[in-house]
């Protein structure tokens, strides 16, 4: 495929790195080459496959909007802007591209919102819940979207329990850690997934980038990752 990554930071590189691997054409587009979209103009665009996305929350909606209406499919990784989903689905729906996104690209933070679902069920027998999550110092949205697509999961799974406090620490160069608690009188239940690398968020992109090829809509890595 030709893909064209925008970001060329700590995430953003990695993808490139993946990609090649895979075989795949890649062109990079950081902030210098693409300050008010000027990578993202149909022309630009043409021969393109699929745009990834890994860059900041202030400027993805507008990455986003050329993408869709220059009708390429898009693959979202950058986080910060899903209070606009509804907003970007009906876009998609009226260009009828297909686009894929989430807070989280790892298979194992997808398997770990598994075991959270079946274990939020303690909120229905008199358990709290609270979530910590830990990022490096350069992290520029707090919570992470990983840590409140758990207290979704939770909320979910739970009963629809609205006390549910997350905690965020920004420290040193830690990738991403995050920690479900549940308590009662009786007990508690630790839950933790802690990432060691960036490298398993690069390849879930690249990989949805793939299964992307083709389709149209709207999709949720967390519906699909199991195709991959
Ligand atoms: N979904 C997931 O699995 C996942 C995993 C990791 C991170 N993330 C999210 O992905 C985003 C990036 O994370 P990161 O750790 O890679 O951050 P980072 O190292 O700070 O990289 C962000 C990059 O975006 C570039 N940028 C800024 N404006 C741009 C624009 N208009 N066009 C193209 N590039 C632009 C910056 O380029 P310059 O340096 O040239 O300014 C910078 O290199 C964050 O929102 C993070 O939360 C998601």
């Amino acid at each position: 495929m030709n893909l064209l990554i925008l970001g060329r930071g700590k995430t953003g590189s990695l993808v490139v790195e993946v990609a090649a691997e895979r075989k795949h054409q890649v062109r990079i587009a950081g902030s210098k080459e693409n300050q008010a979209c000027a990578a993202l103009t149909p022309e630009k665009l043409h021969d393109i496959d699929a745009v990834i996305d890994f860059t900041t929350p202030r400027c993805v909606l507008a990455n986003i909007e050329a993408s869709v209406r220059a009708g390429k499919n898009m693959v979202v990784g950058t986080t910060g802007w899903h209070a606009e989903l509804e907003r970007v689905r009906s876009l998609v729906d009226e260009r009828g591209t297909g686009f894929l996104y989430t807070a989280n690209f790892s298979i194992g933070v997808n398997l770990f919102f598994e075991s959270v679902r079946a274990a939020a069920t303690a909120l229905r027998h008199g358990y709290s819940g609270q979530i910590f999550e830990r990022h490096h110092v350069h992290k520029k949205d707090a919570p992470s979207g990983t840590a409140l697509a758990i207290q979704r999961v939770i909320r979910e799974a739970g009963g629809g329990n609205d006390n549910l406090e997350i905690t965020s620490f920004r420290e040193g160069d830690v990738v991403g850690l995050h920690e479900v608690v549940l308590e009662s009188g009786n007990d508690r239940i630790y839950l933790c997934h802690d990432a060691k690398s960036r490298r398993g968020f690069a390849e879930g992109a690249v990989r949805a980038a793939e299964w992307l090829a083709g389709k149209k809509g709207f999709y949720d890595f967390k519906d699909v990752w199991r195709e991959l």
